[in-house]
């Protein structure tokens, strides 16, 4: 089922979009949502020391398991700048990707109306949103998650396409906007 927001005065007229993706997943989710909302601005998180092979793939493991913060660097224009922003990353040892971490505690204080967007196998992406929206101390305006098999045969597109319109329409407010799972199936 999907969940329509109700129309408001307020139309979120800037909306960047903060990408992190270690394998290409959520980037390729970034950049179509992009390309479903012309307007839309897309910004790259990446890492200041690159993970490769099987240590790279532990290091992801450890830095769930202990919440860890990796140096990072971010590619695009300041946050604050936007009456919206939308994350999107994958999930970690069921938990959210540490550059995403770095970059929502680094950024916290510019970042508004943040919704979340989670890529991953199956499972871990409540935890996500549990986490971002702790950290900012606000409310997420919606969160979704794709999974990877989703976003390999397509089958996301309509989905993303509805989250982006949802997003575009949700009131510039944390009064009646409540955190929404899209697609409850996939988390
Ligand atoms: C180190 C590591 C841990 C992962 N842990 C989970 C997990 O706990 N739950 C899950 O559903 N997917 C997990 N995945 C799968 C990724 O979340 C999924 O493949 C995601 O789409 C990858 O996005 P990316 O290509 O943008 O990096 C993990 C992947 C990696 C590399």
């Amino acid at each position: 089922m999907i969940w329509t927001p109700k129309l408001s005065e307020t139309v979120m007229s800037k909306v960047l979009v903060v990408v992190y993706s270690y394998t290409g997943t959520a980037l390729a989710v970034a950049q179509l949502l992009c390309s479903q909302q012309p307007d839309w601005r897309l910004a790259h998180v990446t890492e200041e020391r690159p993970r490769s092979g099987t240590l790279g793939y532990w290091r992801c493991v450890m830095d769930s398991l202990l919440a860890r913060r990796p140096a990072i660097r971010y590619n695009g224009p300041p946050p604050s700048d936007f009456d919206a922003v939308v994350l999107v990353s994958p999930i970690w040892a069921f938990q959210l990707a540490s550059p995403m971490r770095t970059f929502v505690h680094l950024r916290r204080e510019e970042l508004a109306n943040v919704s979340v967007i989670s890529t991953m196998g199956g499972k871990g992406a409540p935890n996500a949103f549990a986490e971002v929206a702790e950290i900012l101390d606000q409310k997420l305006v919606l969160s979704t998650a794709f999974t990877q098999r989703e976003v390999d045969d397509g089958s996301y597109a309509a989905r993303l396409q509805a989250f982006g319109a949802a997003v575009a329409a949700a009131e510039d407010s944390t009064e009646a906007v409540r955190p929404v799972v899209l697609s409850p199936q996939t988390v």
